[in-house]
């Protein structure tokens, strides 16, 4: 290939600018021109694209956000959408595309790629809900967002002895959650993967430390939003301020609810953001070079591998129950 393009799409994530800084370096180091599409789907099918050096993408390794913008594109999914990008794509002499985004981005990667535009893609998002990859790019950024702010909250909380339940993002996923909520030293966490029983999860072990000899009387509980989004389906609680309201009535003990909301995906992405973004950015340009498509780039046992897209979106990601079962037997 000749000419790639590189986007970014779904929401944005730390370490996708290291993941488009490594693209446009690998590709215009193997003498390839790379085209850098902007605001995701949408500027493809508008022929939105500039073309990329090293000198636009120095200095962007260290910012959280895209240079290309994202966006999410219900348009591009239909027949017309998705002919139109095709065709804007072989104007601008585009062979093929390096995806970074979600698993709908993928699902858009591979549509294309059946029409017969390879395109590769790059786990970016702060979930790490892509099944086929133990790791995507802006989860670790967002887990020390998380962990940072729930730092703060614990401060406040010791300080007049209250409850601080936090909502933290994830999509349909828990994984932000029970992480994050093991590094603030969560008195309960509560995942979309695991039956929730308020008293049993939250209140018990509330109770539990304020009946012991410990002098704490202030606790940290996280909820995914997905969690959430299920007990206002079920009409026990409108939003987390009520479920806030809730847990306060059941242990007598005062509490305040937050919502982190996007607080979590900007911020200065980590080493670990950072680096495996440039690993999977460079795997993706020499799979584009040797003229292989249709395949996303993931991290497994740490390793950088490739898997065909329609493969890719079969996968079963395994939750750490472990990892849970340790958060709920620590608790205090
Ligand atoms: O997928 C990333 C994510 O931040 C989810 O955690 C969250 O549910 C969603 O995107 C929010 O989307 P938006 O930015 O469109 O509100």
């Amino acid at each position: 290939m000749k000419t790639i393009g590189v986007l970014t799409s779904g929401g944005d994530a730390p370490g996708m600018n290291a993941a488009i800084r490594s693209v446009v370096c690998t590709g215009c180091a193997n003498g390839m021109k790379v085209l850098g599409i902007r605001h995701g789907y949408n500027g493809l099918m508008a022929g939105d694209m500039l073309e990329m050096d090293p000198g636009k993408v120095t200095g962007i390794v260290h910012r959280g956000g895209t240079i290309l913008y994202s966006a999410r594109s219900p348009e591009f999914r239909t027949e017309e959408g998705m002919a139109n990008a095709i065709e804007v794509a072989k104007a601008n002499g585009i062979e093929g595309i390096v995806v970074i985004g979600g698993d709908g981005s993928f699902r858009g990667a591979r549509d294309l790629s059946m029409r017969g535009l390879p395109c590769v893609g790059v786990p970016g998002t702060i979930d790490n809900d892509i099944t086929c990859s133990d790791y995507t790019i802006g989860y670790d950024t967002c887990l020390n967002t998380i962990k940072e702010m729930a730092d703060r909250l614990n401060d406040t909380s010791e300080s007049h002895n209250r409850i601080s339940v936090i909502e933290v993002m994830g999509a349909g996923a828990g994984y932000l959650a029970l992480n994050g909520g093991i590094a603030a030293g969560a008195t309960a966490i509560l995942v979309p993967e695991s039956e929730w029983d308020l008293q049993r999860d939250v209140v018990k072990p509330i109770l539990n430390t304020l009946e012991s000899k410990m002098e704490k009387k202030h606790f940290i509980v996280v909820v995914a939003e997905e969690v959430l989004r299920r007990m206002k389906k079920e009409g026990f609680a409108e939003n987390v301020t009520e479920l806030s309201s809730i847990i306060a009535e059941r242990t007598g003990v005062e509490s305040r609810a937050t919502i982190l909301g996007h607080v979590q995906r900007g911020g200065s992405p980590t080493v670990r953001d950072r680096v495996i973004a440039t690993q999977m950015g460079y795997r993706a340009v020499h799979l584009l070079m040797d003229g292989i498509g249709n395949r996303v780039v993931c991290m497994k046992k740490e390793a950088i591998v490739d898997y065909d897209i329609y493969e890719a979106l079969k996968m079963v990601k395994p939750f750490d129950f472990d990892l849970l079962k340790i958060a709920r037997e620590i608790s205090v």
